[in-house]
């Protein structure tokens, strides 16, 4: 099988206290040779059975053991440590060790270090055969598993073989060359899908505010737009939610579409699909809906049309951006305008609270065209003009620059 290439790939590798934590030496020293940096931390079980010397000297870095070690926080916090990582490696990892992981214990380096990850972790189990089978941690396993997003643990190994102890079974860790390419497979995968483990929310398409049983307040929006958003950010690994006013589209693939009439609707269906780490709110929402729908169909009657009293919407992306427990790390709005873009661009940013504007001068575009030529707008002042490109490349390019900036926070 070929090696994996880890260059530049940072691994924290966690050593909890069994037998087999001699072969994370052996772990160590594979994956510095595959061109990845190594930084261990070591349990208080760990450390019965290798030394920390033997640990820094083959990782080059100092070990960490302690969760308050005033000296080795202040050159590495544990939460920057946990951080750091492309990937977190726990080998061995004990039936204890598993066990906290899926309680949400955090009670030492190590456990405080798997809660406080945002990046994927791998376990290799190491224990006793009866351990292992063990129903309790068979369901600890199975809890680290279901967990949604880069929290879902992945594992390599145990392997059948002959126990330390002497018994027979599954429980021994998997060989440090299997679990080099555990780790090889893992973070490429993951590069291919750089917001793997993200959620976002999409909106979408023209809302329709009812008249009356049979006619309603809409606009011209085709969703194209804000469709292709969502399959470009499932593309790259996103789990989707797409809140989707009326359109003739089908649902991207891979993509959870929630269909909606009105701007109240879609608001709710916003709400409800909050946490999400990205929310881009690109469908045209009625500005207005009518005070008093009627109940029945309004017949025409001789004394002239009814009067239609019309009352404000809400902003949903005015809404989603305030500050909040439930604010997306990234709220991303669109402006069409048909002069001065960059100061209304701006203004809307400002007022709306969101981090980007997808600003789209539609002075001389031909409505529907297919071409768009957007410019970028952030809350840092940046300012970016992209090249006229199709909608799907304007997705895909809004995509690729989503997973940037989450890649560089
Ligand atoms: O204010 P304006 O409609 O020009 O703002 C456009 C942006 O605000 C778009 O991102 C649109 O999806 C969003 N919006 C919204 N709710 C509204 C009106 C606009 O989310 N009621």
């Amino acid at each position: 099988m070929a090696q994996p290439d880890l260059s530049a790939r940072k691994i924290l590798l966690i050593v909890g206290g069994g037998i087999a934590a001699y072969k994370a030496l052996e772990l160590i020293r594979l994956i510095r040779k595959a061109g990845g940096e190594v930084r261990v931390v070591l349990t208080t079980g760990g450390a019965e059975f290798v030394t920390p010397l033997s640990l820094a000297a083959l990782s080059g870095h100092p070990v960490r053991q302690a969760l308050f070690a005033p000296d080795e926080e202040t050159t590495m916090g544990h939460i920057e440590l946990s951080r750091w990582a492309d990937l977190v490696v726990v080998a061995p990892a004990t039936a204890g060790l598993i066990a906290k992981a899926a309680n949400g214990m955090a009670d030492d380096l190590a456990s405080t270090t798997l809660l406080a990850t945002d990046k994927r972790v791998l376990m290799a189990p190491a224990m006793n055969v009866r351990m292992w089978t063990h129903p309790a941690v068979q369901a600890n396993v199975e809890r680290l598993s279901g967990f949604e997003g880069f929290h879902g643990v992945r594992w390599v190994g145990p392997d059948d073989g002959e126990m330390a102890c002497g018994e027979y079974g599954p429980g021994r860790m998997a060989e440090p060359a299997a679990i080099l390419q555990a780790i090889g497979d893992l973070l490429a995968g993951e590069a291919a899908r750089p917001l793997a483990g993200r959620r976002a929310v999409v909106t979408a398409g023209p809302t329709f505010e009812p008249i009356d049983p049979v006619r309603g307040l809409t606009n011209r929006s085709s969703g194209k737009q804000g469709y292709a958003i969502a399959s470009a950010l499932a593309a790259l690994g996103a789990e989707v939610t797409l809140v989707s006013g009326p359109t003739a589209l089908p649902a991207p693939v891979g993509v959870t579409r929630v269909d909606v009439e009105t701007a109240a609707q879609m608001k709710a269906a916003v709400h409800a699909a909050l946490p999400a780490d990205i929310a881009v709110m690109s469908a045209a929402v009625a500005d207005w809906r009518v005070d008093g729908v009627a109940s029945g169909k309004i017949k025409k009657a001789p004394g002239g049309p009814p009067t239609l009293a019309l009352i404000e919407n809400p902003d949903i992306l005015a809404g989603v951006s305030a500050p909040g427990s439930h604010r997306p790390a990234l709220v991303i709005g669109f402006a069409a305008e048909t002069a001065d873009l960059e100061a209304n661009a701006r203004a809307k940013l400002s007022r709306k609270g969101c981090d980007w504007i997808v600003g789209n001068d539609v002075s001389d575009d031909v409505f529907g065209a297919e071409g768009n030529q957007v410019i970028l707008f952030t809350r840092e002042g940046q300012a970016e003009p992209w090249p006229r490109q199709s909608k799907t490349e304007v997705a895909r390019q809004l995509a690729d620059r989503v997973a940037r900036h989450f890649e560089t926070r």
